[in-house]
């Protein structure tokens, strides 16, 4: 009737007609028990912790020990993304690329909305309005994620920005990104979750990303980037494609700001595959007198060309989702005083005193309960903590968060570092000849599996660390750089390389990593203020011996010289793996990174 209608118009917190018909359509086929818009506030945050804490699923750490902090156990199935069940759907093969999963669009939504067809029985669908970036910043995105996961909905509460500000800021006709989540899981009449993780098998979990028509369906996981859509799905794999086409970048890299003794500043941007030192580098005290560094983002940035020709990046995320194994106040002391309040913890040890735990952490402890349930003592045989275990944590508690981390304007930024993991070969640190060769080293970055995906086994080439992150084909994302390039002309960041996790024979890092980063931080700085000379090798400039800083460091200068060394005939061995990749590019590769590889080779073999 026309009565039911006007009530229902007027009892929606928002007037946005396609809002409201999306979220109509969805719940027809999810046929969820409820809806709930969510508000962002705090109240609605302790509602579903207290609902959570009480069904089992959530466990409340002492409160005097680590304030408003919660611990989850996940489904031992549902502890990472799921890299060969995500999914890039575009009418072309060809504009997915090659190193992304490929189904078309239409056949993708027939079997996900089989999947979907009641899905949220016995469940409420939460719909999230979200803002990547400070809301209302020109340079920010609304996303709206509808999901039956109330882990979901706290979780985007600490990482994104939520509520009816974001609904406000859309207005009537503003545009957002429809967000589909669920866990795959309905409940039978009377059926509860009984304290357990939802979530649905591997063979039915999709991860899909429709870059046409701006849309991210996810089914059947609720951990991480295969749940909290505005991160990887909405921020990255969305945006990479739509800042192609509007001519910015989405990148998978934090920021920071570093200040030298003479108070000048230099913002650095540094792209390092899942659980490489992203969220360490981020948050680094410098070891070196008279340098500070300070935090605005630890793992996405978005950067367009500002009025003044620079490259300025924002941190679209509100808070971090970061590795918790090997998170110390030895290693990372900023990200430990951060996440002392208003946390979430998955897949951590819960100690006996109702705390956290997790390896590395440098705290000793005699007795826990295990990621999975079990009771658990050191002369255990598996970790208590996932590797994978993961912080929700506000971005605002970072003791050295910057003043500036959300001015809509962004930081210029001044350094651009690539970089991997790998034990052998690849050394500490070189720079790019120039913005071409930079593309070429970013693109042919590689790196050692980490927990951090699921199946991924061997080294792997990581292009700029968005192999699984980018959402379009890979060859035109590479022209996109080499362009962005041109278009930045002298304004360009310098581009550096480098790789924090040499091992010497006994399997020990030979550098000692974390705040002495800085050290290398330090030298890229008087590489861009024209301080110091470098050495040209064929690998890019490297570091004399004489310019790193490595006062006060107890490291031999032999182990140095290793790790600075260029192994040429190691390179010239990984030839075939690196044209094997290169030319999987096939139709899409530039001619540009064609004349790198080229080049690289003369260079390798000649010396
Ligand atoms: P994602 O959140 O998955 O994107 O990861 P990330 O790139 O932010 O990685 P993170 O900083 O969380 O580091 C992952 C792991 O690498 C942790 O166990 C760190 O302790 C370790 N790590 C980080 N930086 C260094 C370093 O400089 N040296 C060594 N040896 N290990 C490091
Ligand atoms: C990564 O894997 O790069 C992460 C964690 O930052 S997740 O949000 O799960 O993607
Ligand atoms: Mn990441």
């Amino acid at each position: 009737s026309i009565m039911h209608f006007v009530h229902k118009e007027t009892a929606m917190p928002t007037k946005n007609k396609r809002l409201l018909a999306w979220v109509e359509e969805i719940q027809a086929m999810v046929k969820p028990d409820k809806v709930e818009w969510c508000d962002g506030s705090q109240e609605e945050y302790d509602r579903h912790m207290k609902a959570m804490t009480e069904s089992g699923l959530a466990t409340k750490l002492n409160e005097e020990k680590r304030p408003n902090s919660f611990l989850f156990r996940s489904d031992p199935s549902d502890v990472a993304r799921v890299e060969d069940r995500t999914y890039i759907a575009t009418r072309k093969k060809e504009d997915a690329g090659p190193t992304n999963n490929w189904i078309d669009p239409e056949e993708l939504k027939t079997t996900m909305r089989g999947l979907y067809d009641g899905c949220m029985k016995g469940r409420t669908m939460y719909v999230i309005p979200f803002s990547m970036g400070p809301i209302g910043s020109p340079i920010a995105k609304i996303g709206i994620e509808l999901t039956d996961s109330p882990y979901v909905v706290v979780n985007m509460h600490i990482m994104t920005r939520v509520g009816q500000k974001v609904l406000d800021t859309l207005g009537e006709d503003g545009e957002f990104i429809p967000c589909l989540h669920s866990v795959g899981k309905p409940l039978g009449p009377g059926e509860s979750d009984e304290g357990m993780w939802p979530c649905a098998p591997i063979e039915k979990k999709y991860i899909a990303h429709f870059p046409e028509e701006n849309l991210i369906w996810s089914f059947g996981s609720g951990y991480g980037g295969n749940a909290l859509l505005g991160k990887k799905c909405l921020a990255l794999r969305i945006a990479s494609a739509l800042a192609r086409r509007e001519g910015w970048m989405a990148e998978h890299m934090l920021i920071l700001r570093l200040t030298n003794p003479e108070g000048k500043q230099f913002h650095i941007a540094a792209a390092f595959p899942s659980a490489c030192g992203k969220t360490n580098l981020a948050m680094l005290i410098p070891t070196i007198e008279g340098w500070k560094a300070e935090c605005i983002g630890d793992d996405i940035a978005w950067m367009k060309i500002g009025p003044d020709g620079t490259l300025r990046a924002i941190n679209p995320e509100a808070g971090f989702f970061g590795v918790a194994p090997g998170t110390s106040y030895k290693s990372n002391p900023m990200a430990m005083d951060t996440i002392v309040k208003n946390s979430i913890f998955t897949n951590c040890v819960l100690t006996d005193d109702g705390d956290i735990w997790w390896e590395d952490m440098n705290v000793k402890i005699d007795h826990g309960i295990d990621w999975k349930g079990n009771e658990w003592t050191p002369e255990s045989k598996t970790p208590g903590a996932h590797p994978n275990a993961r912080f929700t944590t506000p971005a605002a508690q970072c003791p050295i968060i910057c003043e500036d981390w959300e001015d809509p304007a962004g930081v210029p930024i001044d350094i651009f570092i690539f970089g991997g993991r790998r034990t052998k070969v690849m050394p500490l640190v070189h720079e790019a000849l120039d913005w071409d060769h930079g593309v070429f080293m970013g693109a042919t970055a590689a790196s050692e599996p980490t927990a951090a995906a699921l199946d991924v086994k061997g080294l792997r080439r990581d292009p700029m660390a968005m192999l699984p992150f980018c959402g379009y084909n890979i060859g035109e994302y590479w022209q996109h750089w080499f362009e962005m390039g041109d278009k930045l002309g002298d304004k360009a960041p310098k581009i550096f390389y480098v790789n924090w996790f040499r091992k010497n024979d006994q399997g020990k890092f030979i550098w000692p990593g974390f705040g002495e980063n800085s050290r290398i931080l330090k030298w890229m700085c008087e590489r861009v203020d024209g301080k110091v000379d470098a050495i040209e090798t064929p690998l890019g400039m490297m570091p004399q011996v004489k310019d790193l800083d490595i006062d006060g460091l107890d490291m031999n200068e032999k182990d140095l010289e290793e790790i600075l060394e260029v192994d040429t005939d190691a390179f010239v061995s990984e030839f075939d793996d690196l044209d094997s990749f290169v030319n999987s590019v096939s139709t899409t590769l530039p001619p540009r990174m064609e004349k790198q590889v080229a080049a690289y080779k003369a260079r390798m073999k000649n010396s």
